[in-house]
């Protein structure tokens, strides 16, 4: 008897990486501008990994799961342009966390993004495993590479792509975009709103009619179609691989630059 889309959906729930605590611990303790950086360059990295549908809409229909492939289609031109807006987002975070102009053009992308790199070098680069080239810890160069099987066409990768999918938008729709609003505009610190046209990436993304919504829905019926007891072990491996790399990204975030990175006696007496 093969596990049920609800049973899947409950897995993905009950992840760590689900209810990961690294957008409270900012909203609560906000982090010095050069960290805020450090985090979005980690984050948008990862984010654009995520993005490009890369083969995997043409492999689906190709093993004649053309339905599914419509749905994942839908959801690669829904995420178009949005690389650009989270550079902007990010940069006018940063300006608002050092209370001046650190980036003076918020819409020059190659140019935030290249400052956001910086950022990550001056408080990252002595972590094992940085790439001084990329700017990319270890952790969020495995969380990429969960979406290299999207180069992939064979049926066994296809499958394993969809588990990938579906944890993706549900961590999106739940975890990261609301930890985003949470720590970027409920909590405060950067007098941001979603209002705000530097801003805009967020209010695309979150909440009912946002984005991540629609992606979740799609996902949710993608795999729920194909799930049964020949691919449950493929799709499975594809949402353990992206909730553990993910997770981890987390951790080394949140440990490095957030509340678990306080100064040790701050940690014994909290
Ligand atoms: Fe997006
Ligand atoms: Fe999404």
């Amino acid at each position: 008897m093969s596990i049920t889309i609800d049973d899947l959906v409950n897995r993905i729930r009950s992840h760590r990486c689900y209810s990961h605590p690294i957008f409270e611990h900012w909203a609560a303790q906000p982090p010095k501008p050069a960290a805020v950086g450090a985090l979005f360059h980690q984050i948008r990295n990862f984010c654009d990994a995520t993005r490009p549908g890369g083969k995997f809409p043409e492999a689906l229909a190709m093993h004649q799961l053309s339905a599914e492939s419509a749905l994942l289609q839908e959801i690669v031109e829904s995420e178009e342009n949005h690389a650009p807006e989270l550079a902007t987002m990010a940069g006018y975070i940063v300006n608002r966390a050092a209370g001046r102009e650190v980036f003076d053009d918020l819409y020059d992308q190659e140019s935030v993004e290249a400052g956001l790199k910086k950022f990550s070098d001056e408080l990252l680069a002595g972590l094992p495993g940085y790439d001084p080239r990329t700017g990319l810890l270890a952790q969020t160069r495995r969380a990429r590479a969960a979406f290299d099987g999207r180069q992939q066409v064979d049926r066994e990768s296809t499958i394993r792509n969809l588990g990938t999918a579906l944890a993706l938008e549900m961590i999106s729709n739940r975890q990261l975009i609301p930890g985003e609003k949470a720590a970027l505009v409920d909590a405060g610190t950067y007098d941001a709103d979603l209002t705000d046209a530097e801003m805009h990436y967020l209010l695309e993304h979150w909440g009912e009619i946002g984005a991540e919504q629609q992606h979740e829905k799609n996902a949710i019926a993608a795999v729920g179609s194909v799930l049964n007891d020949e691919t449950e072990a493929l799709i499975v491996e594809g949402v353990d691989i992206f909730l553990d790399s993910l997770a981890a990204l987390w951790d080394v975030l949140d440990a490095a630059l957030l509340a678990s990175g306080r100064p040790a006696e701050e940690l014994i007496t909290a």
